[in-house]
């Protein structure tokens, strides 16, 4: 799937190297696994304790040499030191995602999110390892009222989860002063794409409008689907990743950036657009509007451009065919 780009033509020698990456065994962690894969990682490691991730999204690498499954939990330090061994590179993508599942279970979520993700900074730490690059998310960005976002305006958190990816980034700052480390946190905005789940109770929107789509049955829309966000490839969230991870540009660590397209849409018009693009009639139900949801969300991406070399390829309407040519063929 990423034969065809090279987001690290800037630094060649970069994939003659060693790379974990945490979560990998979900969704936008196995692109990031392919991405290494096919252009020839020296190798990849990945773990994940596949509680939303699954082993299908990385089933075609298992076989190959260069590639070494953990199944296990990233709060595990015996395990994250076995695992970090060796390692140049680290692509931190394991979390527990979900604003409304971490306000449901804040414990649970400040587990994976936050002692999760010091464990394996400090893991990262005693391994040497070189520069870590971190999912940090929109939600950040809590109450903030400035449209678009930029990195260093950020408001009242609105739920446990938007806190601890706050935290993740605190932690990364004070172990880059501490211990000399490279770090930088990505402002994932509204990620979307194959590999997607449908299913669970913390499903994304746009695959379950899809399989909502696909199979006949009522979307449904939280409050009136007039609130916006910067929908973004997950093809692009791989691009500022692995530009991240090898940028020469030493100025480009210790900063947070966020990933995104730098355009929106509502959810109700991104429906519609599925709906076109699938030739289905709106199905739609509205209900009450979730608690901890911002209105509207859209970046600025300027930072990510500028230190990263960032420029996203794949546009909104662009995405959303790629995505639903996916769900039409699992
Ligand atoms: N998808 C988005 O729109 C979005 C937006 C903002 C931030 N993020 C962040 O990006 C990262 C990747 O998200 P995703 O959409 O691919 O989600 P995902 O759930 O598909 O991937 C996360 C992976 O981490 C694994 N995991 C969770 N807790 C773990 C633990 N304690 N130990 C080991 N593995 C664990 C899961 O099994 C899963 O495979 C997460 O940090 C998420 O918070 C995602």
């Amino acid at each position: 799937m990423y034969e065809h780009v090279n987001f690290h033509q800037d630094n060649p020698e970069f994939i003659q190297n060693k790379f974990l990456i945490t979560g990998g065994a979900g969704f936008i962690g196995s692109h990031l696994v392919d991405y290494l894969m096919e252009h020839g990682a020296t190798e990849v490691r990945v773990v994940d304790n596949l509680s939303e991730g699954k082993k299908e999204n990385i089933g075609h690498w298992l076989d190959d040499e260069r590639f070494t499954f953990f199944e296990g939990n990233i709060t595990d330090a015996v395990l994250m030191t076995e695992a970090l061994q060796g390692v140049n590179y680290v692509s931190h993508q394991a979390a527990l995602g979900s604003v409304p599942r971490s306000i449901r279970t804040p414990l649970a979520t400040n587990e994976a999110n936050v002692t999760g993700f010091l464990t394996v900074l400090d893991a990262a730490r005693i391994a040497g390892v070189k520069r870590l690059v971190y999912a940090s998310s929109s939600s950040v960005y809590g109450d903030h009222p400035q449209l678009p976002k930029v990195e260093q305006a950020i408001g009242n958190a609105l739920s446990p989860y938007a806190v601890s990816k706050r935290v993740n980034e605190l932690y990364a700052d004070v172990f880059g002063r501490c211990y000399g480390m490279e770090f930088m946190g990505l402002r994932y905005f509204n990620i979307f794409g194959p590999r997607q789940k449908p299913d669970g109770p913390y499903a994304a929107v746009i695959p379950l409008f899809l399989a909502s789509i696909m199979n006949d049955e009522p979307a449904y829309i939280n409050g009136d689907g007039g609130q916006t966000r910067d929908f973004t490839f997950v093809e692009n969230a791989v691009q500022a990743n692995i530009r991240a991870l090898s940028t020469p540009n030493s100025a480009a660590a210790g900063k947070v950036y966020n990933v995104a397209v730098g355009e929106r849409m509502s959810v109700l018009e991104m429906y519609k657009v599925l709906c076109e693009f699938a030739g289905k009639g709106l199905n739609l139900v509205h209900r009450e509007p979730r608690d901890g949801d911002i209105r509207d969300s859209l970046a600025d991406i300027s930072l990510a451009m500028t230190y990263l070399g960032y420029n996203p390829a794949v546009r909104m309407r662009d995405g959303l065919m790629r995505t639903l040519e996916w769900f039409r063929n699992v």
